[in-house]
């Protein structure tokens, strides 16, 4: 097999740790990714010669993989890792990563699908199929021409279901990992797929050595499937691990103290207005985040606890995700309309009850986490959601936090944070009060223990922790 760097630990995902844009007379400017991975991968030394192996997103990364011709890519300030972007077909991208990966695998691990319309798997998705089965060789094909004999490969989530058992028959020798970071389906949603694509799907996994998750929930909702869809089960040569990641405390408050996160408060508290309550809430444009829901409680906590009005402000920030697909685009309008109906129907001259924006602009989340009194966090399902663990440890005054019981997170934050089912609207709306209710002492003294349990397995420790156990594993 041709060209190899001898890697001896290896990433595989479809986002990768960098990415390119085009500027200025054709020439690329790298930005790096944020993320667990990314600071986890930051933590082994140079001598694993790690590489990582990712797509090519947009424009920038397409001409920035043809220009390193199956080479390597260097990642800045990551102890020298290197990347490989692929260059897959524009359309067997698309199809594979809006048509299988998000519109199918994230619905059903979500349960996102709203019958009588969807879902629907015809000739379409079959041909669509046919591009996530070669999106998943080419990363398979490229992880198995990079690694060293022996070498650990962490391949991760829904997008590269298929490549753990397609490069396990390339490569007997390797240690692979795969890892999930949505929650999973319970079996008899997951069984809304027809039989061979679960199956595959399933299979697909089971080719690598462990198969990891953020919880136990999403860990045991997966061995259930194995053993509602395969019959036997998890093979014995497969372990299941549990991973739950955390937030990363020290990156977190030096960037949260920095000028322009200190700038950036400024401003927000001139839009907030002196001496009111703020309930933050910072997602992707995201249909499992819930966003509309959750404006919905906040009206109706203006509805039925009046003596809020005026008094609290709601700073939501809803960044834009997967604009290629229609279905997003059009809740990214509902989240704007239901924020300017609230406004419309109980905004005074000096009050705007929610300040929305919907630009991406890390140093501004930030600024909204220091001064958050309550952070909204009500997803349908969410494999951890990290935003529910970094805003307690990077508060100011400390927050309360309302959280959905359906994130993962809410395995280890459950105790300390008012939990919400997320299409309880009233439920919702009461637990807000109470969270705007609740007294300085008991907010800082909860926060402070959200926040030690939010920081019990940072990123790097994480990474590590995984490919531990990956290479301690015996075959
Ligand atoms: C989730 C997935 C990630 C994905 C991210 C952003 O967190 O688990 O794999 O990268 O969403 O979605 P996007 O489609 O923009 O990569």
């Amino acid at each position: 097999m041709a060209s190899t760097h001898g890697a001896e630990v290896l990433v595989a995902s479809n986002r990768g740790p960098v990415s390119y844009a085009v500027g200025e007379g054709g020439a690329l400017r790298p930005k790096r990714g944020g993320g667990g991975l990314v600071s986890g991968l930051s933590a082994i030394g140079p001598e694993a010669n790690a590489v990582w192996v990712c797509a090519a997103l947009g424009e920038g990364d397409r001409a920035a993989a043809r220009r390193a011709d199956g080479g390597l890519l260097p990642v800045a300030d990551t102890g020298g890792q290197r990347v490989r972007m692929l260059d897959i077909d524009a359309d067997v991208f698309a199809d594979a990563y809006n048509g299988i990966a998000n519109s199918v695998l994230w619905f059903v691990h979500h349960m996102l699908y709203q019958t009588p319309l969807e879902p629907v798997f015809d000739a379409a998705f079959r041909r669509q199929w046919a591009a996530y089965e070669a999106y998943n060789r080419a990363f398979a094909e490229a992880l198995a021409q990079e690694a060293a004999e022996g070498a650990a490969v962490l391949i991760q989530d829904y997008h590269l279901a298929l490549a753990p058992r397609m490069l396990r028959r390339l490569r007997p020798d390797l240690r692979i990992g795969h890892f999930s970071h949505t929650p999973w389906a319970p079996a008899e949603y997951f069984r809304l797929l027809p039989d061979d694509i679960a199956a595959e799907l399933l299979t697909g996994i089971l080719g690598a050595d462990r198969a990891a998750f953020l919880t136990r929930r999403w860990a045991d909702a997966f061995t259930d499937c194995c053993h509602a869809v395969l019959g036997p089960g998890i093979p014995s040569g497969t372990r299941i691990g549990v991973h739950g990641l955390g937030a990363d405390a020290d990156f977190l408050r030096e960037r949260a103290h920095r000028a322009d996160v200190d700038e950036r408060m400024a401003a927000l508290r001139a839009e907030i207005g002196e001496g009111r309550r703020t309930i933050v809430r910072v997602d992707r444009t995201e249909l499992s985040k819930n966003i509309v829901r959750g404006l919905l409680a906040y009206r109706q906590l203006l509805d039925a606890h009046p003596e809020w009005r005026e008094r609290v402000v709601h700073v939501a920030f809803a960044y834009p995700s997967r604009q290629d697909l229609a279905v997003y685009r059009e809740y990214t309008d509902q989240v704007r309309k239901v924020a300017e109906e609230i406004n419309e129907r109980y905004g005074t001259p000096g009050w705007t009850p929610v300040v929305l924006h919907v630009k991406d602009d890390f140093a501004r989340s930030l600024a909204a986490y220091r001064l958050a009194d309550v952070a909204l966090v009500n997803p349908i399902r969410d494999g951890m959601n990290l935003v529910a663990k970094e805003v307690p440890v990077v508060s100011d005054e400390g927050c309360a936090l309302v959280l959905s019981r359906e994130a993962g997170a809410y395995a280890e934050l459950g105790e300390d944070a008012l939990v919400v089912n997320p299409y309880d609207v009233t439920g919702t709306a009461e637990a807000l009060h109470a969270a705007l209710a609740m007294p300085a002492g008991e907010r800082a003294e909860r926060s402070k223990r959200l926040a030690a349990a939010a920081t019990a397995l940072p990123p790097a420790q994480w990474f590590l922790d995984q490919l531990h156990a990956l290479t301690a594993q015996s075959s």
